[in-house]
């Protein structure tokens, strides 16, 4: 029976599908947005699922223990859950951003860890603040000056040093004294270090957004606004943005992503592409002596031509030293259905040394209908041609579907405002088995009863 309390627009996504449902409630849906770990919303992160969903596959199809794997896995979710329930998360993904995000959530610092290198910024900022200042207020005096060249990020380079230009849209967006703790904080941290990537991980997730808590309120904390947009909006309105201290802000954000208990379990973050993570993956496991193969994915792949992961996060990248066009250029985002699916099989057949006989492939799949309201051909009906053009045809057996519709819809109206209702008509959730083994394991697993409580108390025990 169709909700009465739907749109028309939702009324559509109660279509059924031509494949089997599975049973499985999607009570995830019922939970609070911020259901799960602490650490889940370190920083927004386009077209993410909540860490509801992937619980409930991570309990009806894992023991502690089991290695879970998400190929695709955005800003962590799956994998910190799966280490945050005693699993081996592994997360893979071909975004540096991303794949910065999973590593902070996997393998995050300890809190007394984020304290001391925090203080040791202050001290380092209170000790070369005049410098800096001086670096910012000349960037700031002239945005679009090709001589105002600061260092890299990483680069452990002082305020003299610079090499770099600053997109004017950068200097646009902070308060002078905010840009220079900026400028010394993004040369200071190094990414390859546990600590220093969990911190500038936290600061992507505090540096725009519209509320005291960011260092920045020109753009809404979920994507950013196209650079020329963001030049005519501050010249519009003059704006100017109120003095915000960096080491403040992120000290509270440690506050609110330490107050969970940190994973009972550390996991692995892996950047690469989906298509090879088996050989990665494996290599990876055994390193650290764990088990070689998932007993369980849990992942969604790339949306269909609507997601830009490095244009619409252009200010988080320009401060972790990435190149939101490399980034663009890179991924795999911009497919049409059929090259779509030919890439969708081959991540496929190449997941399969790393599954093992009995597992269970979950592929939350986003249907859509239009990119930000141009009509896309072959974006609806793409779980079922998934299943037949992708999976079936490697051996994968079919358990059936599950419908994610609401959370769709909230998600890209997140995104796009309004235009969001038509932009996914629905997520649809193929359960897959690795073999027949798996698939008999996930429909008898369907029905099981899962423990919300978050965390839960057999976690606790843990
Ligand atoms: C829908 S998002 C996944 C979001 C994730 N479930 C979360 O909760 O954050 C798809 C991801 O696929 C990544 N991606 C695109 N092409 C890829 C490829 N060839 N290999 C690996 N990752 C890729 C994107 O960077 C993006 O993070």
């Amino acid at each position: 029976m169709p909700d009465q309390n739907l749109n028309p627009g939702q009324l559509a996504l109660e279509l059924p599908s031509a494949l089997p449902a599975i049973a499985i409630e999607p009570d995830w849906k019922l939970q609070p947005r911020l259901w799960g770990h602490s650490l889940h919303p370190m920083c927004s992160y386009l077209a993410s699922f909540p860490a509801a969903l992937t619980h409930a596959f991570i309990a009806r199809y894992s023991r502690p223990g089991d290695v879970v794997l998400d190929p695709f896995s955005g800003r962590g979710t799956t994998p910190l859950q799966a280490c945050a329930e005693g699993r081996i998360g592994v997360g893979n993904d071909l975004n540096p951003f991303a794949h910065l995000l999973t590593a902070a959530k996997v393998e995050p610092a300890t809190r007394a860890e984020a304290a001391t290198r925090l203080a040791s910024l202050r001290l380092g900022w209170n000790a070369g603040s005049a410098g800096w200042l001086a670096l910012a207020g000349r960037v700031f005096a002239d945005p679009a000056a090709a001589t105002s060249l600061v260092p890299a990020a990483g680069s452990l380079d002082g305020p003299d040093a610079a090499t770099e230009p600053v997109p004017a849209e950068v200097a646009l967006a902070f308060h002078p004294r905010t840009l220079g703790q900026l400028l010394f904080v993004r040369s200071a941290l190094r990414l390859d270090d546990r600590t220093d990537r969990f911190l500038a991980a936290a600061i992507t997730g505090i540096l725009h957004g519209k509320s005291a808590s960011y260092l920045s309120e020109l753009m809404p904390n979920t994507f950013s606004m196209a650079p020329r947009y963001v030049r005519d909006f501050a010249k519009r309105n003059a704006f100017a943005s109120p003095e915000r201290d960096v080491f403040d802000g992120l000290s509270k954000k440690l506050d609110r992503l330490y107050r969970g208990v940190p994973p009972s379990m550390q996991g692995i973050a892996l950047l690469g592409d989906a298509r090879d993570v088996a050989p990665r993956a494996r290599a990876a496991l055994r390193e650290r002596g764990r088990p070689e193969r998932a007993r369980l994915v849990v992942t969604s792949p790339p949306y269909l031509r609507v997601v830009k992961y490095g244009y619409y996060n252009w200010l988080r990248t320009w401060f972790l030293g990435f190149d939101a066009r490399e980034i663009d250029a890179t991924l795999d985002d911009a497919h049409h259905r059929e090259p779509y699916l030919l890439f969708l099989r081959d991540v496929l057949a190449g997941l399969r040394p790393v599954l093992t006989d009995d597992a269970v492939v979950v592929l939350v799949i986003g249907d859509v209908e239009t990119d930000r309201g141009r009509r896309i051909t072959g974006g609806v009906g793409l779980a079922e041609r998934t299943w037949e053009a992708a999976a079936e045809p490697e051996g994968y057996r079919l358990a059936g579907v599950a419908m994610d519709d609401v959370a769709a819809v909230r998600k890209m109206t997140k995104l796009w405002g309004d235009e969001a209702g038509r932009a996914t008509k629905t997520d649809r959730i193929l359960v897959l088995g690795a073999t027949e083994a798996g698939r008999r394991r996930a429909l008898a697993g369907a029905s099981n009863d899962v423990d919300w409580t978050w965390p839960s108390r057999a976690l606790r025990a843990i």
